[in-house]
């Protein structure tokens, strides 16, 4: 039985996926590496510092960089990426999104949010979703980043529901890989051919209905 849906942030409930790309694709530029959408799915769901450093070995540069000067530039992502957050409102939430919330709200479905993002508390709040939620896990409370399961176990945990009941909604292949390791069933957010590995795959949040999800869910 359906007790819980847990959802990822960016990409997900926003597309603040987008603003990632735009400031990790700025950052790169300056150090001479161009990175393209495709390799970008690989950086989805994924830690900042585990993202530079895949950056860095894309243009080779794995080695060119102290840990400072590492901590230095992934700071100064995160100070562009701040940028495009600050003028969120609650109009950028995607299609379907806050319908979404409300009737699992009136159904009694518990609502749990697990998040890579250190920004997830600001972009909540500047979306105004967050008297939605029953939890909320983000980076600071987890040890292992996706695809490791632990994020996703915890806000099961943290909700008082076992992950057998949990459906968990993702945009990234490291999510859904995460979701599949933490037993529940994985809803995925975009690209077919790079979600394959989810249960069910909507192309966009507007296909993300509470019918569609509790008939997807039952079907299994
Ligand atoms: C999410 C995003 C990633 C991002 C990570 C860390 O998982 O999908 O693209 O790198 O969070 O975000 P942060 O805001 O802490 O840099
Ligand atoms: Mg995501």
């Amino acid at each position: 039985q359906l007790k819980a849906v847990i959802f990822d942030l960016d990409g997900v409930i926003t597309d603040t996926a987008e603003y990632h790309f735009i400031a990790w694709k700025q950052l790169a530029e300056e150090l001479g590496i161009t990175f393209d959408r495709a390799f970008n799915e690989q950086l989805k769901g994924v830690s900042r510092m585990e993202s530079l450093e895949r950056i860095l070995a894309l243009g080779s540069q794995a080695d060119r960089y102290t840990m400072a000067e590492k901590e230095a530039l992934a700071h100064k992502k995160n100070e562009h990426y701040k940028q495009l957050i600050a003028r969120m409102t609650p109009d950028d939430l995607l299609p379907g999104i806050l319908d979404l919330l409300r009737e699992l709200k009136r159904q009694n479905i518990k609502i749990g949010l697990a998040s890579a993002s250190k920004n997830a508390f600001t972009v909540i709040e500047r979306l105004q979703i967050g008297a939605y939620f029953d939890t909320i896990v983000d980076a600071a409370k987890v040890k292992n980043s996706k695809p490791h399961p632990e994020i996703f176990l915890t806000a099961a945990e943290q909700l008082g529901v076992h992950p057998s009941t949990c459906i968990g909604v993702e945009d990234a292949q490291a999510g859904v890989a995460a979701i599949k390791a933490a037993n529940m069933f994985a809803i995925g957010v975009g690209d077919k051919e790079a979600l394959k590995e989810a249960d069910y795959i909507v192309e966009t949040t507007a296909d993300l209905t509470y019918d569609a999800i509790v008939r997807a869910f039952y079907r299994e």
